[in-house]
């Protein structure tokens, strides 16, 4: 994959190494300010092998590490990037995410999924025509259009709250899992029943589970041949069949006018073609689905252990809630980092940075930063309402600039209304007293035991 860079080792001088970490504003330095570094900033020595293993299951302890060791900036060597320059700096983050699409590309890392999403994919393209996918999905997902499905959320949940068991101990995560995939299957593709619903119901989940093992088939394509590699190609196959039918159907929908799903939005747009329209709404799967899930699930595990907070949670209250959900994606971020890959060199914070090198503004460690967030560890969702924390540069969860997720009021407004639904209709305690770990899975940080919980009424 040309997006992988080979790994080299960051090339860190001694005096390098020992230098002061840089201050927080980290602006460039003007015409006057000493000349840049060449190279990399200095970053862990371990093998490349161990810098992997690291970063893909022990991130957030591995950077915060790094973090201490080396400041705000630093280069580490994992796969599948090859050299990465870690950033914690909200100057440098904000350099990053407004400058140039065609210098700072997100579409080339994310090149591995085409075979599923498609090769237009609003994940995969970069420069001028990711902007121009960009605008064409957009309507549908500004602040106001969300709100018109508060009423299929607040139903789904219900139906899904009917289903636990009360009294005996249950994971949240996989019962999250299942509200946000029928949000997206009624909200964004628009399919409720039938026997194209029961199908796509059956087949979706298990197309957007994507880890390490199933990617290799895109690597060494022997793989689909064999085993579970075959099976995921049918499910991927399947899938599209059934998207394909259900677009062609909508288009000829007489209903298409009233209908408010998002497929139907794009469709009356009548800018995307049909096999765009299959991309795009894979990728609204795949980007919306697992993300929400781990939100929704934590802010339950946080929720639990602060009867405080949880007590003022249940009255309801929509600002109240929204502290919650952004204490929830701060404190325990789903995405650790956010990624672009240089096409041309880059002067950041002070070092001169080659082409080819992946910049990772980091999510956890910025949210964990006590001079933005102070007493980062504590949930405290009151920073968000009386101290005014939080900046486009600081609080990160969703990324920024023209990459900033395009869910992101549509996740925010699902989580708000789901965890409204859940605490006025069920009684839950934690099954354990003690906080679960995070644990990486795949590209998301997840509650280690799935978020335990006992249903009491
Ligand atoms: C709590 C839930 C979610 C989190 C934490 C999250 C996080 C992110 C992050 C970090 C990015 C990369 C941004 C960047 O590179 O600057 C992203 C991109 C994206 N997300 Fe989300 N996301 C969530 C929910 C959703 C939902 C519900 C949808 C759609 C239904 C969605 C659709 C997308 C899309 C299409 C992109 C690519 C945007 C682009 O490249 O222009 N996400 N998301």
């Amino acid at each position: 994959m040309s997006t992988i860079a080979p790994p080299a080792p960051a090339e860190a001088t001694p005096e390098a190494a020992r230098a002061p970490a840089r201050p927080q504003t980290g602006e460039s330095p003007g015409p006057a300010s000493a000349p840049a570094h060449l190279g990399l900033p200095p970053g862990p020595r371990l093998p490349v092998t161990a810098q992997t293993i690291l970063v893909w299951n022990r991130s957030v302890h591995f950077l915060k590490l790094c973090q201490l060791r080396y400041g705000p900036v630093f280069t580490i060597r994992a796969l599948p990037w090859g050299r990465a320059v870690v950033i914690n700096d909200s100057a440098l983050v904000k350099q990053i995410f407004t400058g140039d699409p065609a210098v700072y590309h997100a579409g080339d890392g994310n090149s591995l999924l085409a075979p599923v999403l498609g090769e237009r994919s609003v994940l995969v393209l970069d420069e001028d025509a990711h902007l121009q996918a960009r605008k064409r999905l957009l309507p549908p997902f500004h602040g106001d259009s969300v709100r018109r499905y508060g009423e299929v959320v607040e139903h789904i949940v219900s139906e899904e709250i009917a289903r636990w068991p009360l009294g005996e101990p249950f994971s949240l995560h996989p019962r999250m899992r299942a509200i946000t995939l029928e949000v997206i299957l009624q909200a964004v593709i628009g399919v409720t029943e039938g026997e194209r619903a029961r199908a796509l119901r059956e087949v979706l989940p298990s197309t957007v589970e994507i880890g390490p093992t199933i990617m290799a088939m895109w690597v060494y394509e022997g793989l689909e041949r064999f085993g579970r590699w075959r099976r995921y190609r049918q499910h991927v196959a399947e899938a599209n069949r059934l998207l394909r039918e259900e677009i062609a159907a909508r288009r000829c929908d007489e209903r298409l006018e009233q209908r408010e799903d998002v497929l139907s939005q794009l469709v009356r747009a009548g800018e995307t073609d049909d096999e765009e329209l299959r991309d795009q709404i894979m990728t609204l799967l795949l980007a919306g689905h697992e993300t929400t899930t781990t939100g929704l699930a934590w802010a339950l595990e946080r929720l639990l252990r602060h009867p405080e907070i949880l007590a003022r949670a249940r009255e309801g209250d929509d600002d109240y809630l929204d502290a919650v959900v952004k204490e929830t994606l701060r404190v325990r971020p789903v995405i650790p980092a956010v990624l672009r890959q240089l096409q041309a060199p880059v002067e950041l914070g002070g070092w001169q940075i080659p082409a080819g090198v992946t910049v990772m503004p980091s999510i956890s460690l910025m949210h964990a930063d006590a001079t933005l967030f102070p007493e980062p560890e504590r949930f405290r969702p009151e920073r968000f309402l009386e101290d005014g924390a939080g900046s486009t540069y600081t609080w990160i969860p969703f990324g920024g600039g023209r990459r900033r997720c395009l869910g992101a009021a549509f996740a925010s407004f699902e989580m708000r209304v789901a965890l409204r639904t859940i605490l006025q209709q069920t009684t839950l305690r934690a099954e354990r007293a003690r906080d679960e770990r995070v644990r990486s899975h795949h590209i998301t940080l997840v509650p280690a035991r799935g978020a335990r919980v006992v249903r009491e009424s």
